[in-house]
Parts: structure tokens; C-alpha cells; sequence
């Protein structure tokens, strides 16, 4: 009997470009569904585009447009990226929807009828600049454990200590620059801590839904039995936010974690309204359906806790099975701006990649694991090039020929009993299993195994050489019509992966599209094919060498974050974000720093430091600042003060043995030490304290 499967992956942002580390997980989601599809299943695979949040909100302000205008630009990049690696989704929508906010206000209703919602006053950090309440990635300071300068809220990429924003030392806001105040406000709580979400979760967590790895993980979440580890969620944000707002409560809005989720069910209910599909059947508690999300194991912890414990207390069904994957590194490392290896999707498009290479090379790498996938770029031209141009293409490129010439397309009736032939009619449904348990390398390598057999036949019969020999016309009738047989069982086996390729491949053979049951047939005496065309080419290293390139290149800013959850997988997540890295720097990255025309008020020698002059600097505020400048060695104090100078005023003010440092001055020196000395830098003659520079 057919199974009705509803699939998910994770909703990017909508305010960064799809990359090869993205692709890891549609790729295994498309594949998987791919096969789903192909066995006979009703499958629905739906995404879109995760929209809310802070940084979106300041991303669009930033370039001068409205959020709006910022997602429906992104989806448009996004659903051509995803088009262009094969990544079939049947509904790619959008979480600023009416699907999506209706979904949300009836969990949100659900939820607070059955007592899960409650309001707290917490205290909470404001940029008084920008006037916004700063979520955790917004607020930087010095590390309480490492003193680490310039550490986000959460935790410290120096040390990995983790701790509330109220931890840092000299906090300031990363959008303005300014002290950020502490300012309280009301929340809306989901009380995760409750008895019956506790209870519940325990339950569904240890159900066999999640990967072992990741269940072990939602023990310690958890707690030992007896020991509630369960945190509220705080699922409110203050206005200004971009969001739906809650429908009870003015001026605040649904956190965007909170919504991301109901996304899905967003999106599938846009579907179903478009192809007449009954949307309860799939979400009702008692569904038959069968729910998968695909997702990367840094936010685990949204789908395995928060996800199922508002769906279970709203009166939905909870999810079959949370599939979780590692993540990619290009060449052995964290992929890297400075490298070329953050590499987007459509950069990889554009440099003439053929995308199925990508989808073999994942596939080839992909296990049911949480472990982290390498894209190593050598191995992947030589992976590509051996197992799908050398092997797989070339049973056909090797046949198709002589029975377009010799036989005027038409096939004689292939061997049923040829071993390599009933090798893969017997491995079908081995190979089944692996797709379904998602163990995509071992079902390439049975794979690849099968057309290393499909090859030595080809070898041992030698089309080639009957071709020139005189009475072997049905020899190599035979031989050519055999593997051109393989081929199409071969091809039905990698169609999940391959679907642009089995396509030409069903054209040039002249069937109907392949289904997985098919692998059991063979096609029949006297069918006759099309012309063969060149299937695949392979794949050029300078196209690689061109791709690492066109990425060390791009200008495009790195990828910005949302989401103030403080745990370590999210953290970590954040942090490699955030990390990117910033060889360059843009306008706006330069626009940051506050750089004040200073007078010196006051420049004294400070005991027991050998290199530093303490200065009091005048920047048109009523409060002189205080800054230790590593000058004594070029500077006698008396001969500085009244001078004028330019000073980074938004500096992160710094902790010293003699006293907190609020600002550094500038001045040039000679890094090769040819020339030495420091050179402070002076403004024209009526430069006033205060005065900006830029
Ligand atoms: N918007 C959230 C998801 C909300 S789901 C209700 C989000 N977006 S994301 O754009 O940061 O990531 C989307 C998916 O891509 C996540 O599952 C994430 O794990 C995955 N990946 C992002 N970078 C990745 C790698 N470098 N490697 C593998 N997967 C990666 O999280
Ligand atoms: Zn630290």
C-alpha cells in the first residue's frame, strides 16, 4: 500500500545566498524524496524561505528597502538556486504568510488555553541609539571568563564559555556602537518546564524518532528523571520587529523560532489549497500520514523539543522521525572566505558546474549519521570523473552506437539470465532499504559495484571487436542490446540522484520516466531507441581552480545572524555564521567605527608601565575619555596636551591593570621596523573635538 509522506527541510534565511553547506541538506532531502517518489509513495516535499527576525529587519534598513521588498528579492535567489541543483520542492513558500500566521495564532490560542503560556517582566539589553531591544548576536563586550575583546552575548568564540549578555564586560550594541541599557519588558513564555511537556518529551525523545546520537543528546537536554533541565522559551520580541504580531498583545511579536517551524505546516497548507490535498489528514493527532524533517544537527534542539511539545499540546500530530546531518567542511576545514571555499550555489552554477556532480559527490559521502561531510575538492573531479563518466556513462557510450548503425536502433532481446543483469534485479531492493535509511554512500557503493560488473561484461564481449569481425551481427546484436539493459537498470538505481541525467537517459532509450519497480524488467525485443548525445562530461580542475576563485572574490558580506537560544549546538552554529571571515571589510563594516576628532586634555606618564602615556581626551562630550596609548616611546606627555588628534570613540572600552582604556588614538609606524617610530595622526587646523571622520 501506498504511504502518504509529508518531508521537510529547514527553512533558510531569508537573508543570506544558499551555499554548498546548505546544499548538503536539500540535497539529502531531495534525494530521499526522490526515491520516495519512485517507489510509488505519495511524497510532498515543502520548504520556504524563514523571513522574521532582527537581522532582517536591519539588513533591509541597511540596503534602503523594505523587509518585504529583502524576502521576496531572497526567494526569488533562492528558488533559482534550488532549481538549479534538481532540489524538487512541491510548495517552496514563504514564512510571511497568511497560511503561516494563521497557523501560528492557532498554536499560540491552542497553547495558552491549555495554561502553556505565560507573561514575565525580564530585563533586557536596549541599543538606546537604534532604539531596539538587542538580541544576544547583536550585543559584543569582553569575555567574563577569557577577556577576549569583542565577544558576541551568548558565548565567547576565544574560550567557548557560555553566558547571558549581562555577563559581558563593557557591552556595547553592535548595530550602533552605543552602552547598551538594561530595560525591562513583558514577555510571552511557552512553559516548556511545565509537568506535561517534561513528561511528554521525555516520552517522545527516547520513542526511536530521533537518530541515537541525537537522543543522547536530548537526555542531557533533559536531565536525569527527577532533574527538570527544561527553561521556559521566551517566544516574544518587542516592536520594532519584523514578525507577526501576537494577537493579544499589541506591539509584541512572535519570536521568529517560534513561527520558523510553523512554517512548514504554512506551506503545506498552501499546497494542499493548490492540489486539493486534505491538510487535516496530515496534521490531525490520529494522522496515518507520515511527517519527516530534515534539518542540521545545530538546531536539533528547535525541532526535537520546542517543535513537538507545541504540536503535541495544540492537538496536532508530532513528527515521525527528526533526521539530522553533520556539517560540511570544504578541503578538511570550516569553509572559508578568505580560501574560496564559501562557496554559494550560484557562483557554482555559474562558472559552468554541472550540479549533478555535486549530487553524486554528496551522495557518495552521505550517511544516516550526525557526522560532518567533507567536500574535498580534488577527490570530488576524480569521484565524479571515475565512477560516473569512466563507469556508468561509458557502458552506454560504449554500446549505443553500434545499435543506432548497425541495427537501426532496435534492441534484440536482452539475456535475462546474464549474472550482471540478476546481480542488479537482486540488489534492487537491498539498494531500496539503503536510500530509505538514508545511507546514500553504501547504496553508491553497491552501486558502483554493479556497474563495475555492468563493465566487465561490456569488457568480456567486446562490442568493439565483434563490430569488425564478419557473422558476428547477432553476437554483437546481443552484446550491445545486454548492456544498454544494464545501463537503464543502472540509471533507475541512481535516478534519486541523477534526475536531470536519468532524464536524457529516458529519452535516449525512448521509455516512459523509470520507477524503482522497473528495475525488475527489461526492456523488450525489437524496442527502439533514440540517437545517443553525449550524457556527461567530465569534470575540467580548471573549472575548480575558477570556482575557489570567483568565491575569493565575491565582495558578498557574510552570512548575518538571528536567534539569541543559548545552547552550545546553536551557539556554535551562530558562531561559524558569524565567523565567515573578514578579509575585507565593507563601507558599512567601516561605517562602525566611530572615528572623533579628539583634543588632548590631559597626557601623563603612568607608574610602573613602560610604554604607556595615559591621555584624557576632549571629543565634545561633557565626559572627557580616558584612553592608555602604547606611545611613551615616541611622546613626551607635556608636549601633547592641547593638541588635536583622532580617536576610535566606539571602541570597546578595555579593563587595565592601570584603569579602563575607552578608545585608542591613532598613529602610524613603519610594521617592517625600517623606519621607527609612531606618528600621530593630527586633523587640518579647524578640526573641533567631536567632529566625525569618515
Ligand atoms: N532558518 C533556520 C531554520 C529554520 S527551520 C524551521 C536556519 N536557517 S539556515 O539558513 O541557517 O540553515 C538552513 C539549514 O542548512 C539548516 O538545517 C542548517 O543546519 C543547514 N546548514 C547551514 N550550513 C550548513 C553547513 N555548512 N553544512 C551542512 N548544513 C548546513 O537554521
Ligand atoms: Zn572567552
Amino acid at each position: 500500500m501506498s504511504r502518504k509522506i509529508l518531508v521537510t527541510s529547514a527553512l533558510p534565511y531569508a537573508n543570506g545566498s544558499i551555499h554548498l553547506g546548505h546544499l548538503v541538506e536539500y540535497i539529502q532531502t531531495d534525494i530521499w524524496v526522490r526515491y520516495q517518489k519512485m517507489a510509488g509513495n505519495e511524497c510532498w516535499y515543502v520548504c520556504a524561505d524563514d523571513t522574521h527576525g532582527t537581522p532582517i529587519m536591519l539588513r533591509a534598513e541597511k540596503e534602503g528597502i523594505t523587509p518585504e521588498q529583502l524576502i521576496a528579492r531572497v526567494h526569488g535567489e533562492h528558488a533559482r538556486d534550488f532549481a538549479g541543483f534538481g532540489v524538487g520542492f512541491d510548495n517552496f513558500y514563504s514564512t510571511h504568510s497568511d497560511e503561516t500566521r494563521d497557523c501560528a495564532n492557532d498554536i499560540y490560542g491552542k497553547l495558552k488555553a491549555a495554561g502553556l503560556i505565560e507573561t514575565r517582566t525580564i530585563e533586557q539589553y536596549y541599543d538606546p541609539v537604534k532604539q531596539l531591544f538587542l538580541p544576544d548576536r547583536f550585543i559584543k563586550g569582553e569575555c567574563p571568563k577569557c577577556h577576549a575583546k569583542d565577544q558576541y552575548g551568548d558565548n565567547c568564540e576565544v574560550c567557548g564559555a557560555a553566558y547571558a549578555p549581562t555577563d559581558l564586560i563593557e557591552p556595547y550594541s553592535a548595530v550602533s556602537g552605543a552602552k547598551p541599557e538594561l530595560r525591562s519588558s513583558e514577555h510571552y513564555f511557552f512553559k516548556l518546564s511545565d509537568p506535561r511537556c517534561e513528561s511528554f518529551l521525555r516520552g517522545y525523545t527516547s520513542s526511536g524518532v530521533l537518530q541515537t546520537e541525537a537522543a543522547n543528546k536530548m537526555q542531557e537536554w533533559l536531565g536525569a528523571p527527577g532533574e527538570n533541565k527544561l527553561t521556559d522559551w521566551d517566544i516574544s520580541r518587542d516592536a520594532p520587529y519584523f514578525g507577526f504580531e501576537i494577537p493579544d498583545a499589541p506591539g509584541k511579536y512572535f519570536y521568529v523560532w517560534l513561527d520558523a517551524p510553523i512554517g512548514y505546516m504554512g506551506s503545506f497548507k498552501n499546497l494542499c489549497a493548490r492540489n486539493g490535498l486534505d491538510f487535516n489528514e496530515y496534521f490531525k493527532p490520529d494522522s496515518t500520514t507520515e511527517l519527516y524533517h530534515f534539518i542540521g544537527k545545530d538546531i536539533l534542539y528547535f525541532h526535537a523539543l520546542f517543535w513537538p511539545a507545541e504540536l503535541a499540546h495544540a492537538g496536532y500530530r508530532t513528527p515521525t522521525k527528526i533526521f539530522a546531518h553533520g556539517f560540511l567542511t570544504v578541503d578538511g576545514a570550516k569553509m572559508s572566505k578568505s580560501r574560496g571555499t564559501f562557496i554559494t550555489a550560484e557562483s557554482y552554477l555559474n562558472t559552468g558546474l554541472n550540479p549533478e556532480w555535486l549530487r553524486y559527490y554528496y551522495a557518495a559521502k552521505l550517511s544516516a549519521s550526525m557526522e560532518d561531510i567533507d567536500l574535498n575538492l580534488e577527490d570530488f573531479a576524480a569521484r565524479v570523473n571515475s565512477d560516473l563518466v569512466g563507469k556508468y556513462v561509458n557502458i552506454a557510450s560504449r554500446s549505443a552506437g553500434f545499435v543506432a548503425k548497425r541495427f537501426n536502433g532496435q534492441l534484440a532481446p536482452a539475456a535475462a539470465e546474464l549474472p550482471a543483469i540478476k546481480a542488479i534485479q537482486e540488489a534492487a531492493p537491498r539498494i531500496a532499504e539503503l536510500y530509505e535509511a538514508r545511507e546514500f554512500a553504501k547504496a553508491m557503493r553497491e552501486i558502483m559495484a554493479l556497474t563495475d560488473a555492468a563493465n566487465q561484461y561490456v569488457d568480456s564481449v567486446k562490442p568493439w571487436e565483434l563490430a569488425k569481425q564478419e557473422g558476428k551481427e547477432s553476437e554483437l546484436h546481443a552484446a550491445c542490446s545486454n548492456a544498454l539493459n544494464l545501463f537503464r537498470l543502472l540509471t533507475v538505481l541512481l535516478k534519486p540522484i541523477l534526475p536531470v541525467l536519468a532524464g536524457k537517459v529516458e529519452k535516449f532509450l525512448n521509455i516512459a520516466p523509470l520507477a524503482w519497480a522497473e528495475a525488475q524488467q527489461l526492456l523488450a525485443a525489437g524496442h527502439g531507441i533514440n540517437a545517443y548525445e553525449h550524457l556527461m562530461t567530465r569534470v575540467d580542475p580548471k573549472l575548480i581552480e575558477k570556482l575557489v576563485e570567483a568565491n575569493k572574490e565575491s565582495l558578498a558580506p557574510a552570512p548575518e545572524q538571528s536567534s539569541p537560544q543559548r545552547h552550545a549546538e546553536h551557539q556554535q552554529k551562530e558562531a561559524q555564521a558569524a565567523a565567515g571571515d573578514e578579509a575585507q571589510c565593507t563601507i558599512d563594516d567601516f561605517m562602525k567605527v566611530d572615528l572623533r576628532i579628539a583634543r588632548i586634555a590631559n597626557a601623563e606618564h603612568v607608574d610602573g608601565a613602560d610604554k604607556l602615556i595615559r591621555l584624557t581626551l576632549d571629543i565634545g562630550d561633557a565626559r572627557p575619555r580616558q584612553v592608555f596609548a602604547g606611545i611613551k616611546s615616541a611622546y613626551d606627555p607635556a608636549a601633547l596636551i592641547g593638541r588635536l588628534t583622532v580617536m576610535v570613540a566606539n571602541l570597546a572600552p578595555r579593563k587595565m591593570k592601570f584603569g579602563l582604556s575607552e578608545g585608542m588614538v591613532l598613529a602610524g609606524s613603519d610594521l617592517t621596523g625600517n623606519t621607527p617610530g609612531l606618528f600621530l595622526l593630527s586633523p587640518d587646523s579647524g578640526a573641533q573635538p567631536g567632529m566625525r571622520v569618515k
